[in-house]
């Protein structure tokens, strides 16, 4: 029964050419909205175009333009109390004025539900639309730099000291947690020319860019285990943080660590080697080894980088030994 009912109420909008502005799904769940459509046609339609889209030609010589209605990712954070206010008061300084003193309260509200109608058709779940709106603030802020697909092989890349992050690195993204990734985008980072985002991107449109982000990843090599994963991103840190003093082959013997008194714990001694021994190493790396060169390490790296620089000291440097 319900089903016929559907079916003919689509008809009906079928023929009655109402189905442009009414999708499918959303016009058989909700009833049409005749009087908002004839308002918004009559009023509204020369700037936002008779089906929302805004593709008029008077649209197109308007700077703002309106944005297209019928586009859930453009509408997605857009609320009713937003259109409403947009309606009612207008945007200064657009040529959105204000309609409080032409439109009844009534009126505005039919409106507001004729425009929440149009987006309905190809509405994004949260998570899509987050996503969504992650890759068109990635493509017009973040591309340039950091190259389409993330690879940071633009033009301008090249020229670039040091060089963007090559996002799509997936052992490079495995040192990215949120927290890190979030401060990056929100403050940049200082000392290099990628600047902070604070004053121009929202708190939930950083987060929508972290998720689209977190897709640039390339996948890891088939048969990758998470072990292997430890071990690289610890190799990343022990080589940009600890091997100047400890060394490639992890004995300390470098020209700084060979200046040192104490000198730098050798990693290839059984005494570090000793399995079980994680919380001691922890605690040596975090917190530093007071009265030495060892420096505390907490608040530079992540609980989970020193979790990742041990696996690899102790995988590393104990084949060395057998050897
Ligand atoms: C003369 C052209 C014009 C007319 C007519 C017009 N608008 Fe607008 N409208 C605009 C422009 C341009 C913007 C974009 C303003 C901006 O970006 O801040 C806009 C923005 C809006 C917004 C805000 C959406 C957002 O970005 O948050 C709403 C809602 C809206 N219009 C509804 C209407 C309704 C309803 C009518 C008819 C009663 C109407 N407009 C008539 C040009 C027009
Ligand atoms: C002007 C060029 C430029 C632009 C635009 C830019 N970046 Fe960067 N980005 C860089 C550079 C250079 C680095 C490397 C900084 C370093 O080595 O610490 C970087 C590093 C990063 C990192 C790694 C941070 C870390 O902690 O290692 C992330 C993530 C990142 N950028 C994301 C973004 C996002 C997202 C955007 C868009 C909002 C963006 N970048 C825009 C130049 C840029
Ligand atoms: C400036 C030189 C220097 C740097 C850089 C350095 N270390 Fe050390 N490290 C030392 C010295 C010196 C000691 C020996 C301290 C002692 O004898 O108590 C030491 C000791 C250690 C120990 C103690 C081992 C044990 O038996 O408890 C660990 C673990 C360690 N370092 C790991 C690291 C890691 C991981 C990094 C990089 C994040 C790093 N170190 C960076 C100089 C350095």
């Amino acid at each position: 029964m319900k089903n016929h009912c559907k079916s003919n109420l689509i008809a009906l909008l079928l023929g009655a050419g109402l189905w442009l502005a009414i999708p499918l799904a959303a016009g058989a769940a909700s009833p049409a909205q005749p009087k908002g459509q004839a308002l918004f046609e009559r009023n509204c339609s020369v700037c936002h175009g008779k089906d929302g889209r805004a593709d008029t030609p008077v649209s197109g010589l308007l700077s703002p333009r309106p944005r297209n209605f019928t586009d859930p990712v453009e509408m997605g954070r857009v609320t009713v109390d937003r259109i409403y206010r947009a309606i009612k008061e207008g945007r200064p300084g657009t040529a959105m004025a204000p309609w409080v003193d032409v439109l009844s309260e009534t009126e505005i509200g039919d409106l507001i539900d004729y425009i929440h109608s149009l987006g309905r058709s190809g509405q994004l779940s949260g998570e899509k639309l987050s996503f969504e709106i992650g890759r068109r603030i990635y493509s017009k802020d973040c591309a340039s730099c950091h190259g389409a697909t993330g690879r940071a092989d633009t033009e301008i890349a090249k020229i670039l000291k040091p060089s963007p992050a090559d996002l799509s690195d997936p052992i490079k993204m495995a040192r990215l947690n949120d927290g890190r990734l979030y401060l990056a985008i929100f403050r940049g980072r200082p000392g290099t020319s990628m600047g902070g985002w604070r004053e121009i991107l929202a708190p939930t449109e950083i987060i929508d860019l972290m998720r689209y982000v977190s897709t640039l990843a390339a996948p890891l090599p088939a048969g990758t285990t998470p072990v292997d994963v430890d071990v690289r991103v610890g190799e990343q840190i022990y080589q940009e943080y600890c091997s100047a003093c400890h060394g490639e082959r992890g004995n300390g013997q470098t020209p700084l660590g060979r200046q040192l008194d104490p000198h730098p714990r050798d990693f290839t001694s059984i005494a570090v080697r000793a399995p079980g021994d994680d919380e001691r190493l922890t605690n040596s790396i975090t917190h530093g080894r007071s009265g030495t060169a060892m420096a505390p390490w907490e608040g530079v790296l992540t609980k989970e980088d020193i979790r990742r620089v041990i696996v690899y000291i102790r995988q590393r440097f104990t084949k060395t030994a057998a050897n």
